[in-house]
């Protein structure tokens, strides 16, 4: 069985999909091989091709806040996307490259992890783990899939530029706080 650590070597050297090309660095994700929580965003975006660290841009410093409202600090927290190279001029990742990347690598991560709760930030990794396709239908509630409770709300890039989802993602992260407490 591989550990979190030998899967992110692998992740590192990973070719099975174009989105390699033209990357500065993976980014396998982040955060202890005992967290309780992870949290499964959409793709690296230019900063956190940089840096090879989920989450570190202006997003990630959104996500914090949130977390923050929540009780929660990423310091506890497995962070990861539904694939693992920023696409091209941060385009959404086609299909066929979360296909690859989720049976190559996601669906490892979470069994390796057996998170108690995955928070789902946004419509790509929503539909990648669950099928379901609305965010705006399914924020706020857990859902129940295969003995995996998800979290869903928003995603932080959408939460920035739309002050309404910014305030519905807070709300959000306000029943995060009761249901974590419970965990
Ligand atoms: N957006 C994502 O979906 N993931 C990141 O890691 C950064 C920005």
């Amino acid at each position: 069985m591989p550990t979190l650590f030998s899967l992110a070597e692998d992740i590192r050297k990973c070719t099975a999909c174009p989105l390699w090309k033209g990357t500065t660095l993976a980014v396998p994700g982040d955060g202890p091989k005992d967290a309780k929580i992870m949290i499964v965003g959409e793709a690296p975006g230019e900063e956190e091709d940089r840096h090879g660290l989920p989450f570190v841009g202006r997003s990630g410093k959104f996500l914090d806040k949130m977390l923050g409202m929540a009780g929660l600090d990423r310091k506890n927290i497995f962070i990861t996307n539904t694939v693992k190279h920023r696409p091209p001029k941060n385009r959404a990742p086609k299909v066929s490259e979360i296909k690859a990347c989720k049976e190559l690598w996601l669906d490892k991560q979470i069994e390796i992890l057996r998170p108690t709760l995955i928070i789902i930030l946004g419509g790509v990794a929503l539909k990648t783990l669950t099928k379901e396709t609305s965010v705006e239908k399914a924020h706020g509630t857990v859902l129940k899939k295969e003995k995996q409770q998800y979290f869903v709300t928003f995603h932080p890039s959408a939460a920035l530029r739309f002050p309404e989802t910014k305030k519905k993602m807070e709300d959000d992260f306000r029943k995060l706080k009761k249901i974590t407490q419970k965990i």
